[in-house]
């Protein structure tokens, strides 16, 4: 699990991600700068560092545009992986079994926070 900033740095606010159902951004400063996403799903958010496992690249070709077509799972643009979203395990596409780096968030009012 990934700590790029102290807990409660306020990532977004929670309706920024009504439009897509996720939002990338960065977080961190300096070298430990880091381009993540997080993603709501019902109540929850889960965040991710924005590198696909198969080879290291960013999973969006739009921005904010992580979720598949159909909705319920995250997606890589490039190849096609597609990750659950509560846990970023790779359910099919070319690092399947592998998973996207965690990176620990929570809901904190109207914001998503650093957990
Ligand atoms: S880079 Fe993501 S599936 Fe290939």
């Amino acid at each position: 699990m990934s700590r790029l900033a102290p807990e409660g740095t306020v990532l977004c606010a929670l309706s920024d991600l009504e439009a897509t159902g996720a939002k990338g951004l960065f977080v961190g400063e300096g070298e430990s700068r880091q381009n993540i996403f997080v993603v709501r799903e019902g109540d929850g958010v889960f965040g991710y560092v924005n590198s696909c496992p198969h080879i290291g690249v960013p999973l969006e070709f739009e921005p904010d545009e992580f979720i598949s077509e159909f909705g319920g799972e995250i997606l890589c643009s490039t190849h096609g992986a597609r990750f659950r979203i509560e846990d970023g395990y790779c359910v099919s596409g070319p690092c399947s079994g592998d998973a996207l780096e965690p990176v620990a968030v929570k809901v904190d009012g109207e914001n998503v926070v650093m957990a």
